[in-house]
């Protein structure tokens, strides 16, 4: 059972309540987080930084659904994620949740446009087309639809996989350093679009990254250390993070 939690942020999008989560067991046990109580609010863009070890994807996998902690809750939206089936989760993963990861993650045997549509022909949902082609657009794929990921560059792939992510409308896209395999020009290509998706579509975004650059396209950072939370910034700019992570020995 849960101990009684502390009354959340109502705008919050998803949060975290003394989550704890432990790999392993007895004296080769690691405790990845330690205690992590944090709220991110909804229509925000969010970067989670700190050192490597720290807990970033950990925390992540967490809010997200993709794994399960040691002790604590998770709530996204009004759902506690810790009172749920596999069954719901994946639901929950594939209805609610969007995800951008390092590698794209894209099926190499589909066409961009077969890509971008799968989380609703997984769920059995028609596309929106007007939703559709505006994230086609916006994200400049109109002219590779029919081209298949080995014949897009790595910034195209990136933003194949973002379309993916918010095809669905979902509650939360979480993207793991999304940019840490593009060129500085794709990478702020693809952060432009995710800011762009905060402010122009409400969307919630939530981002694991190791560049103060990249951080500075957030609303707010959220700093970890050895598994807890270790301080924040609001309206960061890549110098007020390259000192806070310089304070966290990063
Ligand atoms: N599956 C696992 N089994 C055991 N230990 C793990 C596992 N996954 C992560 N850890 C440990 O948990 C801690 C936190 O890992 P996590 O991957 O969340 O860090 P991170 O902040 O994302 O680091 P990085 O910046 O290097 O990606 C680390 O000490 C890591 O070694
Ligand atoms: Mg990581």
């Amino acid at each position: 059972m849960h101990a009684a939690a502390p009354p959340v942020n109502v705008q919050s999008a998803v949060s975290a309540v003394n989550l704890v989560k432990v790999y392993g067991q007895g004296a080769t046990s690691v405790r990845a987080l330690d205690n992590v109580t944090v709220s991110l609010e909804a229509g925000q863009f969010t970067a989670i930084m700190g050192p490597s070890g720290s807990g970033k994807s950990t925390l992540m996998h967490c809010l997200a659904g993709l794994d399960s902690a040691t002790s604590g809750d998770v709530l996204l939206g009004g759902t506690n994620l810790t009172e749920l089936s596999d069954k719901q989760l994946t639901v929950l993963r594939r209805e609610r949740v969007g995800f951008v990861f390092q590698s794209f993650n894209l099926m190499p045997t589909l066409t961009a446009r077969q890509n971008i549509l799968l989380p609703l022909d997984l769920a059995g949902t028609r596309p929106d087309r007007q939703w559709v082609d505006s994230l086609v657009e916006v994200l400049g794929l109109a002219d590779r639809l029919a081209h298949r990921p080995a014949e897009l560059s790595g910034g195209q792939q990136q933003r194949v996989a973002v379309a993916r992510a918010l095809v669905t409308r979902p509650d939360v896209v979480f993207a793991d350093e999304p940019t840490g395999n593009l060129d500085s020009r794709t990478g702020a290509e693809v952060l432009d679009f995710l800011r762009r998706s905060v402010r122009e579509f409400g969307q919630t975004v939530v981002m694991v990254t190791h560049d103060p650059v990249a951080a500075s396209y957030a609303d707010r950072v959220v700093l970890l250390a050895d598994g807890r939370l270790a301080g924040e910034i609001q309206q960061p700019t890549p110098d007020t993070v390259l000192s806070a992570m310089r304070e966290l020995g990063a």
